[in-house]
């Protein structure tokens, strides 16, 4: 049995006191019993959300990592440092990396090494473009970005894969359930193919404009364990909404 995983990726948002009052109010909600919520934050904001989310049912994570272990990357910031904070997560080749740092499978693969080798848990995500979904293509671009990735990796234990179709992100278009089923069902067929993926008791996230009324609908899918959130995941009320929909 899969446990539900909720995340938010809170992205390039958020103030000192915008992120005290979301988290006010996210952790005067009761944990809802079988799922798992967890929020990603800038890494400036990591010290803040992980003192506030202490003793809390809430997990931490990062948006990204570097690919190194340390030494001089200007910029950057090592899986090592983020777990040694207290991260437990980190999502890695996001889709707006892909796009606007130009991160190639093969810098996604060694983030992911890194990552794990520093005891985080990596969030991996795929997703393929608008164009790429209309020539028909979406499965195989997601599953060559899933061998690019993970092909040849030690320990992918705690891998969670997200399925994030690019233009379902932040675009208020959501894929279909049955869209979003139909690929989790690929995902988790090529994770088969993998050697050294237990495929079954991997999660897989669906994530591009979940909102409150259309989470139940994901969550409800046999291969949708869970969703990464982006815009309701600032929102107390919505991500709430959300949470108990899992
Ligand atoms: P939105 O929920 O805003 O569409 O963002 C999805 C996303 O990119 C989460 O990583």
């Amino acid at each position: 049995m899969r446990q539900l995983l909720v995340v938010g990726n809170w992205k390039m948002n958020g103030s000192r006191a915008s992120i005290n009052s979301l988290l006010d109010d996210l952790l005067s909600a009761p944990a809802v019993a079988g799922t798992e919520v967890a929020v990603c934050p800038t890494y400036v904001h990591l010290p803040q959300v992980l003192e506030l989310c202490a003793s809390s049912a809430i997990a931490v994570g990062a948006q990204d990592c570097s690919h190194m272990q340390s030494g001089a990357y200007t910029g950057e910031v090592a899986a090592v440092m983020l777990s040694e904070m207290g991260c437990r997560w980190v999502i890695l080749g996001h889709s707006e990396r892909r796009q606007y740092h130009a991160e190639s499978d093969a810098l996604v693969a060694a983030k992911v090494a890194v990552a794990v080798e520093a005891g985080l848990q990596p969030i991996v995500c795929v997703g393929e473009t608008r164009e790429q979904r209309e020539a028909g293509e979406a499965q195989s671009v997601v599953s060559a970005q899933l061998q690019g990735a993970l092909k040849g990796q030690v320990n992918l234990d705690s891998l969670v894969v997200a399925y994030e179709p690019v233009w379902a992100i932040g675009t208020g278009l959501t894929a279909t359930p049955q869209q979003a089923q139909d690929m989790h069902e690929c995902i988790r067929g090529c994770l088969e193919g993998i050697e050294g993926i237990d495929a079954q008791a991997t999660r897989l996230l669906y994530g591009g404009s979940v909102k409150a009324d259309n989470a139940a609908q994901l969550f409800a899918q046999p291969d949708i364990d869970g969703a990464l959130v982006g815009g309701a995941a600032l929102k107390a009320a919505d991500f709430k909404s959300i949470i108990a929909a899992a």
